[in-house]
């Protein structure tokens, strides 16, 4: 059996700060045989020097592309347009399996030169749980950005920011009321995480909450987070009469969700994301209703997001090609390829 040899890439979207494997992981897995070549990244949290001193290689940006047709190359979001031809595999979010923009010429990139994609997002274990995402730091930023613009604290643009940091703004007391839906999720126990640190114990609503909707409760509360993950179609949690509705104390809102545009959206009330540079829009005039609903949250932590993503895929890593897990997650590309037409 030939050596795991693993390539970090670099990100190619400038703003993308975070890595999937933090040099104390990197350490790890050289420690137990792994060869790891990491890319040198101008953004990336961690300096490159940190992964030398782990015991990585290293090399230039985007020199993957020559990389010997063994190694894994691992990285987090989009590849560069070129080369026209995969012939890697690679470890990614490639967003390629529901039809989104790109799908199919992605998979056809890979088609094209033979290698794989081995989707982060259907790393499952054997019963369907995702092992590695970032969604806690994504519902804790969503509530700690929805508490701050609550409080008018909130500045434009956003920026990536610490922990501590973070924290220092967000303390407070109990000011306001809030609810979390999808309260026992990743994404809504974070969100509960950072409305704790802001002195306010929300209320929390999962599956067994929704299933008949109180909607005139949820318009109770001062502050709302979304962070379900719908996976039929139901009724929508708001609807644009209810924002209407008299005597509305729901203030400020924020989707942590974000499926704006998809049948599953329980949100239909707006009908674009919102961003860094503007992170919040005006619903309601009066009384106001702010919506936020930026789909790149855990971005604005990469530090503390990367730890724990790389907490969780390193170990995978370590099993790569032999774990069940990758041999589910090559089984889905091969049949997304198959669906979409693509040869592979
Ligand atoms: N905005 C961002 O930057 C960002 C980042 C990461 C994840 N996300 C998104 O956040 C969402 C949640 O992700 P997660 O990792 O927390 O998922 P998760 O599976 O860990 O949690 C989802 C929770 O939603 C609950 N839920 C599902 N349907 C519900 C309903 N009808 N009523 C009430 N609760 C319901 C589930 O029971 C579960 O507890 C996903 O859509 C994900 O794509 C957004």
């Amino acid at each position: 059996m030939t050596e795991l040899h693993l390539w970090l890439r670099h990100e190619v979207r400038t703003t993308e700060r975070r890595t999937p494997v933090v040099p104390s992981d990197a350490r790890r897995l050289v420690d137990s045989g792994v060869t790891v070549t990491v890319e040198e990244s101008p953004q990336r949290i961690f300096p490159v020097e940190e992964y030398e001193k782990a015991g990585c290689r290293t090399a230039e940006a985007g020199s993957w592309v020559s990389a010997p047709d063994d190694a894994v190359i691992v990285g987090l979001k989009e590849l560069p347009e070129e080369p026209a031809e995969l012939r890697h595999r690679h470890v990614f979010f490639g967003h390629a399996y529901k039809g989104q923009p790109g799908a199919r010429a992605l998979l056809e990139r890979f088609a094209a030169g033979g290698g794989a994609l081995y989707d982060v997002e259907y790393l499952v274990d054997d019963s369907g749980r995702r092992l590695a995402a970032f969604g806690f730091w994504a519902g804790y930023l969503g509530a700690a950005l929805a508490v701050l613009r609550h409080r008018g604290r909130l500045t434009a643009p956003l920026e990536p920011t610490t922990r501590p940091q973070l924290d220092e703004r967000l303390r407070g007391d109990g000011d306001f009321t809030a609810l979390v839906i999808g309260a026992l999720g990743r994404s809504g126990r974070g969100a509960c995480e950072a409305f704790r640190v802001a002195g306010v114990e929300p209320t929390r609503w999962d599956l067994a909450e929704t299933r008949e909707l109180d909607r005139p409760a949820l318009l109770a509360h001062d502050v709302m987070v979304n962070a379900v993950l719908a996976t039929t179609p139901i009724p929508p949690f708001l609807r644009e009469e209810d924002l209407d509705t008299p005597g509305r104390r729901l203030r400020t809102l924020c989707d942590v969700t974000c499926d704006v545009g998809s049948p599953l959206n329980v949100l239909p009330i707006y009908d674009r994301t919102t961003d860094w540079a503007d992170p919040v829009r005006r619903l309601r005039e009066e009384p106001p209703l702010d919506l936020i609903a930026i789909d790149n949250l855990p971005s604005l932590l990469p530090a503390e997001s990367s730890t724990d993503f790389s907490a969780a895929l390193v170990p995978q890593l370590m099993e790569f090609g032999t774990g069940a897990a990758w041999a589910r997650c090559r089984d889905r590309f091969e049949r997304a390829s198959a669906e979409t037409g693509v040869a592979s």
